[in-house]
Order: C-alpha cells, then sequence, then structure tokens
C-alpha cells in the first residue's frame, strides 16, 4: 500500500510533527480565550484540529466541528451546525427534543436507514428565516451545557461566512458568542487576508476577539525524516538530499509533498528500489499532466496582463513592485499590477505571503514556467 496519503485529514502515521502547535492552541483554549488560526489551504489545519480535539476531549472539554466550507444561506447554516451538535451530543430522541424546544423555527427529524444509522433532517417552519430563529441556533452549543461541560465551538474555513454577510450573519454571529460563557471559539481559515481583515480590522464586528496564530510549513528535518522512513517501510533508498529536492518541487506545502511522495512511490516501486532526481522530475511531470485541462482552463479565464504577470511571479514573487521586476519583466505602472495581482490574489492563484508572493499550487507554478519555456 502506498505509504502517503493526501486530499483529505491525515492521522497517524501519515501524520507527523505539529506538537508545538497543538500545545499551543490546547493551552490558549483551555485557558478560556478564543483563536484564529491561519495558514493557506493544504497546509494541514483541517489535519491539526483533528489532534487538537483528540486532545481537548482527553481533558474533558467536549469539541463541535463544523465547516463554513458547505454553508451558503442561512438555511445551510443551520442545517450544518445542527448536525455538528447532533454530532457531539449523539444522535438520540431527547436532543431532538430538546434542539425543537429551545429553537421555534426549526423542526429537527431523525429517520434511521436500512442498516439503523441515524440520519438527520430539518423542517423549516418559516419562510424565511427570522433573526430570532437564527439567535437561538447560534445559542444552542450554551444552552445545551449549562454549566456542566466546557465547550469548544470550532469553525473551519470560517473566511466563507463571507457569502453570508449580505445578510449581517457576521455581526449577530459576534454579538451572540461574546456571552457564551461557557464556551471558546477556534476559528480556522485559507484565505489569510480576508480572515486578517475580519479580525484585525476595526469596523469588523470581529475586531480583536480571538488571539491569532499562524500555522507555518512543517519543518524541513522532519519531513525529510518523514519521507525517509516512508519510503524505507517498502526498502525504497531517498537520500537527504534527494527528499530536499522533493519537498522544493512541491512547495514546501504538505500536501503537495504527500502527493509528490504518492507518484514518486508508485513509479518507484516497481521499478528501481532508489529515488533519484530524474524521477521526481518524472513524477512532477505526471501530476501536471494529470491537472492539465484544469491548468489550461484556470489560465485562459485570465486576463491577457494577468497572464503576463503570472508567468513573471513564476520565475520570482519578490520585489514585486520595484522599478527593475517592472524592466525584466516588460510590466506596466504598479497600479496596473497592483489591480492583476489582486485578481490573482481573489482568485486563489496567488498567495500574498510576508515578503513575497507565491503560487497556492506548486505544480500550477511549474505548467506556467513549462508555457514560457
Ligand atoms: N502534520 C502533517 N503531517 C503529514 N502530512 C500532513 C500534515 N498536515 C497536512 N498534511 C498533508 O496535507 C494534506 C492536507 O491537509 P489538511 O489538513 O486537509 O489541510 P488544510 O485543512 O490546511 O487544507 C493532508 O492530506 C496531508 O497529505
Ligand atoms: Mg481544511
Amino acid at each position: 500500500m502506498n505509504p502517503f496519503s493526501y486530499g483529505t485529514v491525515v492521522k497517524e502515521p501519515y501524520f507527523f510533527d505539529r506538537k508545538e502547535e497543538t500545545e499551543r492552541i490546547v493551552t490558549t483554549l483551555t485557558g478560556g480565550n478564543n483563536l484564529v488560526l491561519y495558514a493557506p489551504r493544504r497546509y494541514g489545519k483541517t489535519s491539526l484540529v483533528m489532534k487538537v480535539i483528540e486532545s481537548l476531549n482527553s481533558l474533558g472539554f467536549a469539541c463541535i466541528y463544523f465547516d463554513f466550507m458547505t454553508v451558503y444561506s442561512r438555511e445551510s447554516f443551520i442545517q450544518v451546525f445542527s448536525k455538528a451538535i447532533f454530532k457531539q451530543q449523539g444522535y438520540t430522541e431527547k436532543v431532538m427534543q430538546s434542539i425543537a424546544k429551545l429553537v421555534k423555527g426549526i423542526r429537527p427529524k431523525l429517520t434511521f436507514d436500512q442498516n439503523g444509522t441515524p440520519e438527520f433532517s430539518l423542517d423549516f417552519l418559516e419562510t424565511k428565516i427570522s433573526d430570532k430563529t437564527l439567535d437561538s441556533v447560534i445559542d444552542l452549543p450554551d444552552k445545551l451545557f449549562p454549566g456542566k461541560k466546557r465547550l469548544i465551538i470550532i469553525m473551519d474555513e470560517f473566511q466563507d461566512i463571507d457569502k453570508l454577510n449580505g445578510e449581517n450573519f457576521e455581526k449577530l454571529l459576534r454579538s451572540k458568542i461574546q456571552h457564551h460563557s461557557n464556551v471558546n471559539y477556534l476559528f480556522l481559515g485559507s484565505r489569510t487576508h480576508i480572515l486578517q481583515d475580519m479580525f484585525n480590522n476595526k469596523n469588523r464586528a470581529f475586531y480583536n476577539s480571538a488571539s491569532a496564530m499562524n500555522l507555518g510549513a512543517l519543518p524541513k528535518a522532519e519531513t525529510i525524516n518523514f519521507l525517509i522512513e516512508r519510503f524505507s517501510l517498502s526498502n525504497i533508498k531517498l537520500e537527504e538530499d534527494t527528499a530536499s529536492y522533493l519537498i522544493e518541487q512541491s512547495g514546501n506545502i504538505p500536501y503537495y509533498i504527500q502527493f509528490l511522495a504518492s507518484e514518486v512511490w508508485q513509479y518507484t516501486i516497481n521499478q528501481k528500489k532508489i529515488v533519484d532526481k530524474e524521477i521526481i522530475r518524472l513524477s512532477s511531470d505526471k501530476i501536471i499532466d494529470l491537472k492539465s485541462d484544469y491548468y489550461i482552463e484556470l489560465f485562459d479565464h485570465l486576463t491577457p496582463y494577468q497572464k503576463k504577470l503570472l508567468k513573471a511571479l513564476a520565475v520570482s514573487g519578490k520585489n514585486v513592485f520595484s522599478a527593475e521586476y517592472a524592466l525584466t519583466f516588460r510590466l506596466s505602472a504598479g497600479s496596473t499590477t497592483q489591480k492583476a495581482l489582486s485578481g490573482l490574489i481573489n482568485s486563489g492563484i496567488i498567495e500574498k505571503n510576508e515578503n513575497d508572493y507565491s503560487f497556492d499550487d506548486p505544480f500550477f507554478k511549474q505548467f506556467i514556467l513549462r508555457l514560457t519555456a
């Protein structure tokens, strides 16, 4: 079996490191503070949070986890949120009755499929979800655990709350949760610039409502050890500097490291017993081939100037606004570049870091470099 895993939440043995981060998150939350954890997509936020939940559970905290990615309306929020509560509390008649009693505008239903697995659904009793119903849904966890157990609520991909902003959802949520004295909140998100604005901008509802933590890449030495060890299980040899090369080709992003390693393993397992750089290059090519339809489409949708800028960014993401950069890559005035760059960031293609700009997907970057070559 392939010793690498990517695409979903990973657990041991596919998960390594993050001990300090786990500890810091747990300490912050158990100390009674809210926390916002940022990192670009595919850095391992959700996997880390599953570890955090295990830890919190063992300390006697109850955790409710849900993902804003699937939320696009008040209805869907209520659905996703109450389902998460059921999951934590158990799918019982009793929980259902308390929910029905506490929230007037909804009627929760529990059915059982052929295997006896409970399935949860909701009927809405209002044509348009009222603020009152929404209020009482948000207050549910606080009410369901009166003073007993401390509770942690985890909202993944929290920046997606933006999708509901027309409805003033953000304000409403903030005004409610500040009164939840036995609940602490952990917010996770991958669109750093959106989240930072939500939590650092004085005019936004969530201003100053949580401590912030940034999740970085996995440490290099540990990643190298992980790769060497996982390959060695199949008697495949990987030298340290080849492992380094693999990490570099994956943009040092946890997901892409395991993706590429997994392709390399497939290539190697039936042929050689040692990984070299050539195999890593061939495996990268394979990944780019696999995704090329998608990449072509992504590229086609850009404006001509964005295409030009993207090609420049594939070569270098540093000093993008310098005169030298403009000259080297034949770019126009800074404001034109700024506008195109914002577009690339908003569509999730480019990430803004402290001092430079990088590709969200290192293989898309390689694809672009090949267009230019
Ligand atoms: N601590 C880790 N150790 C090993 N691989 C990891 C780790 N964290 C993340 N990954 C890799 O990254 C992929 C994406 O992780 P995920 O938790 O879904 O990230 P995010 O929630 O930030 O998008 C995982 O499927 C796995 O391949
Ligand atoms: Mg995630």
